[in-house]
């Protein structure tokens, strides 16, 4: 069994971000569950039902650049409420958890359903009015027209779909460190990040 990290936390948050920084800093492999819900969320805005396309769904399907917008992020919390669409990513991401060479898995479930037994459980978040403003940075300086208002209202709507559905609902484990990162620069949250994650190692 591999050395696992488990992140987790709200859209936007940072979580990206900080996955690929502490998976840099120990040489860890990261894998970014939410592409496998948009690349699911993606087909289903070409049509194909939802359970099938996350039965059919490998990697080579998952084009990173198709996958950011705005659409396909909502079209990935909508198919992430059915559990046959989770159950169908299961085992992928529990294989990729127990990596010998140890990984950084970020999502909504991994320290409370895909890897519980990971052995450091981060919980990233931020106010939704901070991560809104981020993400609609982000996403106008690649072109997307998307206002300030419609970005906040699609992080609230994401927020409460990932946050009420049943199966595997965004809540931070239990013995997950917490680390806002609504008045944090990106230096001081890696910095946090890997301190918590020195603690719980030595
Ligand atoms: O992390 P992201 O914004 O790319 O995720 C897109 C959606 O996928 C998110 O709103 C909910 C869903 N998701 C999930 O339910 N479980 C995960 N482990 C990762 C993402």
């Amino acid at each position: 069994m591999g050395f696992t990290i488990a992140i987790d936390g709200p859209a936007a948050a940072g979580k990206g971000t900080l996955s690929k920084a502490i998976a840099a800093h120990f040489g860890f492999a990261h894998l970014d569950t939410g592409l496998l819900y948009r690349a699911v969320g993606a087909k289903t805005l070409l049509g194909v039902e939802p359970i099938e396309a996350a039965l059919k769904l490998v990697a080579s399907d998952m084009d990173d650049t198709d996958l950011r917008s705005p659409e396909v992020a909502q079209a990935a919390s909508k198919v992430a409420v059915i559990p046959e669409v989770r159950a169908a990513l299961v085992d992928f991401q529990r294989a990729f958890g127990a990596r010998a060479g140890g990984a950084v898995l970020d999502g909504r479930d991994i320290g409370t359903v895909i890897c519980p037994d990971a052995k450091v459980k981060l919980y990233v978040t931020a106010s939704a009015e901070v991560r809104a403003e981020r993400r609609y940075l982000e996403l106008s300086a690649k072109g997307d027209a998307s206002t300030r208002e419609q970005v906040l209202a699609d992080v609230k709507a994401r927020d409460a779909r990932d946050m009420e559905r049943v199966e595997a609902p965004l809540k931070p484990a239990d013995d997950a460190v917490l680390i806002d990162t609504s008045e944090m620069s990106i230096e001081d949250a890696i910095a946090k990040a890997l301190a918590a994650i020195e603690a719980h190692t030595a």
